[in-house]
Formats: structure tokens, sequence, C-alpha cells
């Protein structure tokens, strides 16, 4: 069982705060599925710039970009110092004030309503298990398509081969207390064609970063 680990300087209300006002100091952050398990996501990687191995990723995309779930926006301002246009998205106020609060170019929104620029971003991001936000990947990948141009890519961090796909009920937990349950997918690197393909993508590239990150690179099917 993957245990997510993240630390905190204050406790603020579990169901209130975004776990991105968590901040780092000691472990203690997980996020759990309603089957116990606890899934792998990095909370301390939110706060900090994008990682060597991030940046080389982002190098090889295509702007403009929109960055889905964007947190504190790491990613976003990652490629503003590179000059590629990129627009962060994400439905949490204090998520969005830590990002504006970095610079990053940024919009408070629930990534299924209307957006800028629909149809004409070169890449869509979901990083750091993104691809299970609102818990239906298929939407969620089709949402992404109606984004992108017709010949743009999706870049979704999965989780490693073995792990397929479901759809779970997760919450934060902190010391005893949990956030609000929320709607969530897990999806593994053997089971991202088969969520994408009814939503109209296919998967261009998949592998692993040297630290052991899944990423996939989907684009609309032939
Ligand atoms: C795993 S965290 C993002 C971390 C960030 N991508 C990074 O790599 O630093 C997931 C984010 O998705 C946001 N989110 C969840 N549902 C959303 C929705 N429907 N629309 C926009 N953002 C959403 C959450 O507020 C949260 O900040």
């Amino acid at each position: 069982m993957a245990v997510l680990t993240a630390t905190y300087r204050r406790r603020p209300a579990l169901s209130q705060a975004h776990p991105s006002e968590w901040v780092p100091q000691r472990p203690s952050v997980v996020l759990r599925t309603e089957d116990g398990d606890t899934l792998d996501m990095d909370l301390t990687r939110w706060h900090d710039p994008a990682t060597a191995e991030e940046q080389d990723l982002l190098a090889a995309v295509q702007g403009p970009v929109i960055d889905l779930g964007c947190g504190p926006g790491r990613l976003v301002v990652s490629l503003a110092s590179r000059s590629v246009p990129a627009l962060g998205v994400d439905s949490s106020p204090s998520a969005i004030a830590l990002a504006r609060a970095r610079g990053a170019t940024v919009l408070q929104r629930d990534l299924f309503q209307p957006l800028p620029g629909e149809g004409r971003w070169a890449t869509a991001l979901l990083f750091d298990g993104n691809v299970g936000i609102g818990g239906d990947p298929t939407r969620l990948l089709a949402r992404c398509r109606e984004l992108t141009t017709a010949g743009g890519q999706v870049v979704a961090e999965v989780q490693p081969p073995g792990t397929g796909s479901r759809r779970v009920t997760a919450w934060f937990e902190l010391d005893g207390h949990r956030s609000e349950p929320f709607a969530w997918a897990v999806i593994g690197a053997d089971a991202i064609a088969d969520v994408a393909a009814p939503a109209g993508l296919a998967v261009a590239a998949l592998g692993a970063t040297p630290s052991g990150r899944w990423f996939a690179r989907l684009q609309a099917a032939a």
C-alpha cells in the first residue's frame, strides 16, 4: 500500500481547506479511499517548483498549454519561465490564491464549466493523478478533447502498470481528521488506453520517468 506522505505547518478546518494549504513540515497527511487504500500523491510537491524531470516533460510539450487541476501552479510557472503560453485552472480558491501569489496565470473554475480558448489549446496537462478528477476518467478525457486542437495532446500522469482502473470515493486525512469526500479515479498505465478510447483518444506514448512516475501522451485516435 502506497502511503501519501506530506506535512503541515498549521491545522486548518479540513472540510474547508484545500490540501495545498497544509504547508510542508512533517509527514502526516494521507489521501485515503473508501476501501482503506491510500493513493500515491505527494502533497509537498505541489508547493515546490517543478522538478527537473517535470521540466524535461514540459520541455517536450507544445504550447499553448492548459493545466487542469493546476493546484498552486508550479507547472504553469515553469512553462511561463520558458515563454510557453500556459493557463492553470483549478476549482479551489485557496489553490488559485497560492498560484497567483507565485505569479502563475490561473483561473478559478470547475474544468467542466466553459473555459477560455476551448478547442485551441495544443496541450492539456493532467499531472499528479489528475486523470482521476471527478471519478470518471473517460468524461474527463472527453473534456480534454473538447479543449484541445484536433492535433492536440493530453499528457496524463497514471499509476504504474498493474494498477488497473477503479472509481473511488476519497478524502484527505490529517491526524485523524478528514476532509469532505470526493469522487476520484485511479488509473494505471495498463488501463489508460481503455478509458481514453471512448473519449476518442489513443495512447501515443507511455513511459516512466527516472523516479518511477508514469505518464501517457494521448492524441486523437486515427
Ligand atoms: C492532485 S491536485 C493538483 C496538483 C497539481 N496538478 C500539481 O501537480 O502541482 C488536484 C487538483 O485538482 C483540483 N480539482 C479537483 N476537481 C476539479 C475540477 N472539477 N475543476 C478544476 N479543478 C479541480 C483540486 O482543487 C486540486 O488542486
